[in-house]
């Protein structure tokens, strides 16, 4: 038995946000029936298309482990099956833009009217306010909540950064939401809307960093990289390069290979409990008690010539080398690992975490499994499900139509052409 059987999901999400936030609620047990347009499905079906003909992998790898109804809920018959669903599921997930679920005609009230039972989980771009009505994409995110203005270096642009933290960490965000309002549903009997903004969700994951902007009205922060460097401090918190955020200074280092391999590197923490073994590893012994270098606040004004001697021995060794000879002397290192490296990693693929998935139309792609794993509810991925794959299934199966009225909603135009039926 899983985790989530037994809860049913109404998954009216596209893109990356509301599908990540689904495909986990999927790997946990849940049965999660992804709604779709009919003859289009999710947009991200045909972007980035790599397999002419087939599914992407943009869609393949966040829609596992769920079933496919082709569905227009702007059409009668559409809504009459929409309302069923509504019936018959447990949690509602959407990350349309603000008003569009509205303008279907089905707002939180009707909804809950409804299924009093039912959860309503919305992903937005931004919470009540100002920006409330705007479409919001992962970068779009990314900036407004705090992570572009301090990611980079201080003397250039603000950057975004290649974890989606914008679009699968709010999905994130929301699937704890969904869990936390079915828990208290277990004892209210009601249902409750659950709403996760993506500039809330990115700001969150920046605690730190506001964290830093009221030590910052307090005095410069010693810890940055600019605070030795003897760069003044202007009134928010900076960016700080590859500064470790901690309080320990760290640095991305190279190592042996880095003329020709752009991923090698390690990063390398100068933590103030391991100083002694890092200077004995260096070659630096004298550092571990010399008048300017025995202590941390001594240290600030010369990591650069700290860190050159570190990388002039990091440079000796491969980044795997380097982890090898640091962890057992608890020197924090971490080597710089590619996507190419981390597919191919075993460790990765004997926990399940990096899989092999099968494909009807597209043969075997790699994806990326569960990374929460209950010891209980083992997590096995499932190929995504073709573009209305399911709709007779979920209209027979989930929501009893038989007979006349069966045909009645497939020859309505509402839930698209007849099946394909996947052959694998
Ligand atoms: N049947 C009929 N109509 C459907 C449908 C279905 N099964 N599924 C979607 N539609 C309609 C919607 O009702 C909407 O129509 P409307 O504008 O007339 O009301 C239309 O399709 C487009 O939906 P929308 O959500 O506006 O898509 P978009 O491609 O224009 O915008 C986003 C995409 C992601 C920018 C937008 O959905 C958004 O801001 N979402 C919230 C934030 C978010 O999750 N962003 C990150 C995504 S990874």
């Amino acid at each position: 038995m899983k985790a989530l059987e037994g809860v049913r999901i109404l998954d009216f999400t596209h893109v990356q946000s509301g599908p990540t936030c689904t495909q986990l609620l999927a790997w946990f047990g849940a049965d999660v029936i992804k709604v779709e347009r009919p003859g289009v499905g999710d947009a991200t079906r045909k972007q980035l298309v790599d397999v002419p003909g087939a599914d992407s992998l943009y869609f393949t790898m966040l829609n596992h482990n769920k079933r496919s109804i082709e569905l227009n809920s702007k059409h009668g018959t559409g809504q009459e099956v929409l309302t069923r669903l509504i019936e018959e599921c447990d949690v509602m997930v959407e990350n349309f833009a603000p008003g569009a679920l509205d303008r279907m005609g089905f707002t939180w009230e009707r909804i809950h009217e409804i299924n009093p039972r039912m959860i309503l989980a919305s992903i937005k771009g931004f919470g009540p306010g100002q920006y409330e009505d705007c479409k919001v994409y992962e970068n779009v995110a990314q900036c407004s909540g705090g992570s572009a203005s301090t990611t980079g270096f201080p003397d250039g642009p603000p950057l975004v950064t290649g974890a989606q933290i914008g679009d699968s960490g709010t999905g994130l965000h929301l699937a704890l939401g969904i869990v936390t309002a079915l828990y208290q549903r277990e004892r209210s009997g009601r249902g409750q809307k659950v709403s996760a903004a993506m500039q809330d969700g990115v700001l969150n994951l920046c605690r730190v960093k506001m964290r830093d902007q009221q030590r910052l009205m307090a005095g410069p922060l010693e810890e940055y990289s600019q605070y030795g460097e003897g760069l003044p401090f202007g009134e928010a918190t900076p960016r700080a390069g590859n500064d470790s955020g901690g309080g320990q200074p760290g640095r991305i280092l190279r190592c042996r290979g880095w003329e020709t391999d752009p991923n090698a590197y390690t990063y390398f923490i100068t933590q103030t409990a391991v100083w002694g073994p890092i200077c004995d590893l260096i070659g630096r012994p004298e550092w571990k008690d010399a008048k300017g270098y025995a202590t941390l606040p001594e240290r600030l004004d010369k990591l650069d010539e700290i860190f050159d001697a570190i990388e002039a021995w990091t440079m000796t060794l491969t980044k795997f080398e380097v982890m090898e000879i640091c962890n057992p002397l608890n020197i924090p290192v971490g080597p710089i690992l590619s996507m190419k490296e981390l597919m191919e990693d075993e460790g990765l693929r004997a926990t399940g975490t990096v899989v092999d998935v099968d494909h009807p139309e597209r043969g075997s792609y790699v994806s990326i499994g569960c990374p929460i794993k209950l010891s209980d509810s083992p997590a096995e991925v499932v190929r995504s499900p073709l573009l209305g794959e399911h709709t007779e299934e979920v209209l027979s199966d989930v929501l009893g139509y038989s007979g006349e009225d069966l045909d009645r909603i497939l020859e309505s135009g509402a839930v698209g052409q007849p099946k394909r039926t996947a052959s694998g």
